[in-house]
């Protein structure tokens, strides 16, 4: 039996929020601490500089995001977690998988998609704002997944087709240099872990401006959970627990059936909002002082994070430096001698 490797990328941009966390981080890490399945987490910053030419922004943001994932306890020991850019590698399979990548499969991207059709509605140009970074970003993707012959790529729904791609893109290497070069990779999306809501009620989402930060200062956080939207029921009467945010957030943290049943309490009880409000806070706390110290501390110690990325890429080139000597050969790229 092949073992199970699972690979996924994060993109480094903004700041990490709840929903984040409870829908990708946390089920990533707790995936990384099983013998059974081998990891690979990676910081796409080739995938930033597509959409953010602030070099402080994508350099800073690379900083934030490893830290955010080494604070919350990820053991790179267990897992490879690497830069991406610090793997020579990806962007030379990338320009080899370019040549294999159909021009027609790319024009059915949904990113480039959406952006022709939002230039379109304007009356400008369909291509007005596209760069070839944008329009392959895909094959990139490709490449950063075949690298390391994945089969189980944990992603978003809005990722599944490009999934897809990189098993077209790898299923037509495969055809035309005459071997099993690359596993083709299945998107995997994640049933189990939790979608949470946001202030507003709706998917906690940075396009809706909605999130709680995952880290930010205590006083901060709390002021957010109180401006989560509930409605209008006076203390003493019953509340539906099933339909309020609060509630969702409490259960995708709590640590176990009989606390989401007591809190379930709490609301046919007729709690207050503002008490919910405030348990919500310190439960949620409490369980996050920790890791915000910890992120408070690596922030200070850039070293250290980037001596984990280092220690992340060395694993990583073991496998995609000999592999690239093959792949090389395979294409026809080989010495003369
Ligand atoms: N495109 C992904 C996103 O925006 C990030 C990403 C880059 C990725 N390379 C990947 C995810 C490879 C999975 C596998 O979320």
């Amino acid at each position: 039996m092949s073992t199970i490797k699972t690979l996924t990328g994060i993109k480094p941009t903004g700041t990490p929020h709840l929903g984040n966390y409870v829908g990708a981080i946390r089920p990533a890490i707790e995936e990384s601490r099983r013998d059974d399945i081998k990891s690979y987490y990676f910081l796409a910053d080739y995938h930033a500089i597509i959409s953010s030419w602030d070099p402080d922004q994508v350099h800073e943001s690379t900083r934030n995001i490893a830290a955010v994932w080494l604070a919350l306890g990820l053991d790179t020991d267990r897992a490879t977690f690497y830069r991406q850019s610090d793997i020579p590698e990806i962007p030379e399979l990338c320009w080899m998988l370019n040549c294999m990548a159909a021009k027609g499969l790319m024009n059915r991207a949904h990113a480039y998609k959406a952006a022709m059709d939002a230039n379109v509605a304007e009356g400008n140009d369909p291509d007005k704002g596209v760069t070839m970074g944008l329009y392959s970003y895909p094959v990139l993707m490709a490449a950063d997944i075949l690298m390391f012959n994945a089969n189980r790529v944990p992603v978003g729904r809005d990722q599944v087709q490009h999934i897809e791609m990189a098993r077209d893109i790898a299923a037509r290497f495969n055809h035309i240099y005459k071997g099993e070069h690359f596993v083709l990779p299945e998107a995997i999306v994640g049933e189990n872990s939790a979608v949470l809501s946001g202030l507003d009620g709706r998917k906690m989402s940075k396009s809706y401006g909605n999130v709680i930060p995952l880290f930010c200062p205590e006083k901060k956080f709390r002021k957010f959970i109180m401006k989560v939207v509930t409605n209008s029921l006076e203390p003493g009467e019953p509340k539906d627990a099933d339909t309020c945010t609060l509630f969702q957030i409490f259960s995708a943290f709590a640590r176990s059936e009989s606390e989401i049943a007591a809190k379930r309490k709490q609301y046919e009880d007729g709690a207050g909002w503002g008490a919910l409000k405030q348990e919500l806070f310190e439960y949620l706390n409490e369980e996050l002082k920790g890791p915000r110290a910890e992120y408070d501390r690596l922030i200070a110690d850039p070293a250290f994070i980037e001596a984990e990325l280092k220690k992340g890429a060395d694993k990583a080139r073991e496998e995609s430096a000999p592999f690239i000597t093959r792949l090389r050969d395979a294409v026809g790229l080989r010495s003369l001698v």
